[in-house]
């Protein structure tokens, strides 16, 4: 296509455009289950209420909740039945996906590019960020789910709102092997990593979220406090991408820099497979179930 039909959007110029687009639709309801599930102290009522607040997502949540996939022996017609049979932080997890589904739909699939293969990227990613924190930092691992899920949500913003020129930027990945940020970064002046960043300061995201979302492709940029973190999440993607869970067919970073994360994080690569392995597992279950559309 011609890119000089399409003006440029600076990154305000694109924050503003979200703010008027379907996008904003999920911004009340994702911003507080974000707050619930960064607050350890956080009640499970205010879930309830977010819940009940929603017909729509509380009909999706019994969708899921009723797959086997959860292995409940009750069927679950009422959230309050869902908290005491899923728990709390599963219950979180799934209010959280399942809002954030609705951004994936529809779209023009482009040399392998689809919004679903990007969501199911991000699924794979935050199921093995949070993989990692559970089984080898012995943590809940949500804040890392959150993470995984939400990371390229730069790249959904781009795809929705500059959609010819973001398709137009995953041909010439294919054309012309380059990172997707590099992409970006000619074509439109910013990377998904700063729109994700700018909408997660701009919708008020607990800040290690916003940083995990800013710096996945260069934990180095994020504050000492966020940086471990941040490189669970750099690690997450590029094993997700390696393992066919990417959704463009750019070359991945160097693997010295992968490896360098994986010693700062005293993970050992025997226990990274194996976790590896138990998401992949776990991923073709949810697609046997229907549950990542
Ligand atoms: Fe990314
Ligand atoms: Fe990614």
């Amino acid at each position: 296509m011609d890119a000089a039909k399409e003006p440029n959007v600076s990154l305000s110029g694109l924050l503003e455009l979200v703010e008027t687009s379907s996008i904003a639709s999920i911004k009340g309801t994702v911003s507080r289950i974000l707050a619930l599930i960064s607050d350890p102290a956080a009640s499970s009522s205010e879930l309830i209420q977010l819940i009940e607040l929603d017909p729509p997502l509380a009909a999706k949540i019994f969708r899921v909740a009723n797959s086997s996939y959860y292995a409940t022996s009750k069927t679950i017609s009422d959230i309050h039945q869902a908290l005491i049979w899923l728990g709390f932080d599963t219950l979180k997890e799934i209010v959280l996906t399942q809002k954030m589904s609705g951004l994936y739909h529809g779209g023009t699939p482009v040399c392998g590019y689809s919004r679903l293969q990007l969501w199911r990227h991000s699924l794979a990613v935050a199921l093995l960020a949070k993989t990692i924190y559970r089984r080898e930092f012995g943590e809940k691992g949500n804040n890392a789910y959150a993470a995984g899920l939400m990371h390229d949500i730069g790249v959904i913003v781009e795809d929705q709102l500059l959609h010819q020129e973001f398709l137009q930027l995953v041909q010439s990945i294919e054309d012309t092997p380059q990172s997707l940020s590099d992409g970006e970064i000619s074509l439109f002046g910013y990377d998904h990593c700063l729109v994700g960043k700018a909408l997660g300061e701009h919708w008020n995201f607990p800040n290690e979220l916003t940083e995990g979302i800013g710096f996945h492709h260069n934990p180095e940029g994020a504050s000492e406090e966020h940086r471990l973190f941040v490189k669970t999440i750099f690690i997450a993607d590029y094993l997700m991408f390696e393992q066919g869970y990417g959704y463009v067919a750019m070359p991945l970073p160097d693997r010295e820099i992968l490896l360098q994360y994986v010693r700062d994080l005293g993970l050992q690569w025997y226990a990274l497979r194996a976790i590896v392995e138990l998401v992949r597992e776990d991923l073709g279950k949810i697609e046997q179930k229907g549950l990542i559309a």
